[in-house]
C-alpha cells in the first residue's frame, strides 16, 4: 500500500504521515528533508549568482546521510528549500530517491506537496492535508518553543505565507490536491484527532478496493 500525504508548510503533514506510518506498520519518507538538505547545502549563496547551480549539483549528489532532520529543521533552512524546490532540475534530481522510496515492496508513506500528482500518481490512498496559515503558525511556533528556540510569532506567520505564495506559484511543482485526493482540514484538531480522521480515510478507501 502507498499512501501520499501532501500539504502546505506546518499542516501537519509530516506528523500524521508519521503516525500513519506507525499505524500501518510502513516506512515513511518526509520528502521536504530532500529540498531541505539542498537548501543547506546552499546557505549563504541565496543572492550570489551561482545559487542555482550549486542547489542542482547538490540535489544530484545528494546522500541518504544528508537527510538528517536534526541538522534540517530550522525555518531559514525551510525557507532555502522552498526556494530551491522552483528550479525545475533540482525536482528532477531529486525524483528518482523518492520513486524508488515509494515502490519499495511492501509499501510506503511519502510526505510532501506533489506526491499524489508527480512522485507517485498511482498512490493507492491520497490525503492532501490543510489548516488555516494562523493555525499552522501557532503551531510552529509551539514546536520551537518546545526546542527551547525563540521565535516571533508574527514573523513565522509571514514566512509561512511568503512559503504558501512561493509553493503555489512553483512553475515545476506540483501544488495543489490531486483530482483523487482526500482534503483533510486539521486547523479545529489535534494530532490524535487528525490521525484517527486519516486513519478512517485510509479504512475507507482500502475497504472499497
Ligand atoms: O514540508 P517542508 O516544510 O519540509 O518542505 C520544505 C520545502 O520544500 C517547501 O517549502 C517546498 C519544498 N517541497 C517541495 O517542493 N516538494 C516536496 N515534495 C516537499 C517539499
Amino acid at each position: 500500500m502507498i499512501i501520499a500525504v501532501d500539504g502546505p508548510a506546518a499542516s501537519g503533514k509530516g506528523t500524521l504521515a508519521g503516525g500513519l506510518a506507525g499505524y500501518y506498520r510502513l516506512p515513511h519518507l518526509d520528502t521536504g528533508l530532500l529540498y531541505r538538505a539542498v537548501g543547506r547545502a546552499v546557505e549563504g549563496y541565496e543572492n550570489k549568482p551561482e545559487f542555482e547551480a550549486m542547489a542542482i549539483e547538490a540535489a544530484q549528489s545528494l546522500h541518504a546521510d544528508d537527510l538528517d532532520p536534526e541538522f534540517l529543521v530550522a525555518q531559514k533552512i525551510g525557507n532555502l528549500a522552498s526556494k530551491v524546490a522552483v528550479i525545475g532540475p533540482v525536482r528532477k534530481a531529486l525524483f528518482q530517491y523518492q520513486r524508488d522510496f515509494a515502490l519499495r515492496p511492501g509499501g510506503a508513506v511519502l510526505d510532501g506537496r506533489d506526491i499524489g500528482t508527480v512522485i507517485c500518481p498511482e498512490a493507492d490512498v491520497k490525503l492532501f492535508i490543510v489548516a488555516d496559515a494562523r493555525a499552522r503558525a501557532e503551531r510552529r511556533a509551539r514546536q520551537f518553543a518546545a526546542r527551547g528556540q525563540a521565535v516571533d510569532f508574527e514573523t513565522l506567520y509571514t514566512q509561512i505565507e511568503e512559503r504558501d505564495a512561493r509553493d503555489r506559484a512553483n512553475p515545476n511543482g506540483g501544488f495543489y490536491p490531486a483530482s483523487d485526493a482526500h482534503l483533510l482540514d486539521t486547523t479545529q484538531l489535534d494530532i490524535e484527532a487528525a490521525l484517527r480522521a486519516a486513519v478512517a480515510i485510509v479504512d475507507a478507501v482500502i475497504a472499497r478496493k
